[in-house]
């Protein structure tokens, strides 16, 4: 069983994602760090971000131990990774280990879980779970902007919301696998919801759809 979950950034997919991974015993898989680590390959190595060869370069060169880096976690390495996800030949060389994952998640898993952009349109249009994530940009930011904090960094929250901004209209106006909800996704707007609402509104389509046991 595959459940596919996307969205744009900071929504409350990755936190929707590690707890429904937890209650079902699936194997999780955050695709957004195969592009940040495209793209901050790029920017250590000097590269134009720009630049599609080189990028692509990058994609298919990349090993799963550098999606372990810290750094990758940064504002800077999102950034970077909107703008190498916009580069087709990038995607479509990620697009053999997402898919490798979702059909046969590492063992005992008796499922796979990824969260990103394009899981349900482009990834696996045959998960049988569809959720799209989203909220309204203030509030994103606003969780974005507090995350930051708690890690010990320090932001402007101000600047925090214009890069979310900045980062969803490029992944929303990009002509490979752009950002947008599958007609059969469940949209699930967190804007005045918890992360238990979330779950629990996420585990009774699971539930509706007869294709998982409530956890
Ligand atoms: O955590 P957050 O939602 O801020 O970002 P992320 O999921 O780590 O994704 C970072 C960037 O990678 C996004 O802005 C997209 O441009 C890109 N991405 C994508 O194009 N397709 C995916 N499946 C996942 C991420």
């Amino acid at each position: 069983m595959i459940i596919a979950i996307d969205g744009p950034a900071a929504a409350g997919k990755g936190t929707l994602a590690r707890r429904l991974a937890e209650a079902y015993g699936f194997a999780l898989l955050d695709t957004g760090l195969l592009y940040r680590a495209v793209g901050m390959k790029v920017v250590a190595a000097d590269g134009d971000l720009d630049d599609e060869e080189g990028a692509a370069r990058a994609a298919r060169a990349l090993r799963p131990d550098e999606l372990s880096n810290p750094a990758l976690r940064s504002d800077a390495a999102a950034q970077a990774a909107s703008k190498v996800a916009a580069i087709a030949p990038v995607r479509a060389a990620l697009l053999d280990f997402q898919r490798t994952f979702a059909h046969q998640p590492p063992s005992p898993a008796k499922g796979a879980i990824l969260d990103g952009r394009d899981i349900a349109t482009t990834v696996c249009p045959d998960a049988e779970i569809k959720l799209f994530v989203t909220a309204s940009a203030e509030i994103r930011a606003k969780r974005r902007y507090k995350e930051l904090l708690d890690r010990g960094l320090s932001a402007i929250y101000a600047r925090v919301l214009e890069d979310l901004e900045e980062r969803d209209a490029r992944d929303k106006a990009r002509a490979v696998s752009p950002l947008v909800a599958a007609p059969d996704a469940l949209v699930i707007d967190t804007s005045a919801m918890d992360a238990d609402r979330v779950f629990a509104t996420a585990v009774d389509f699971i539930k509706s759809r007869n294709v998982g046991e409530r956890p």
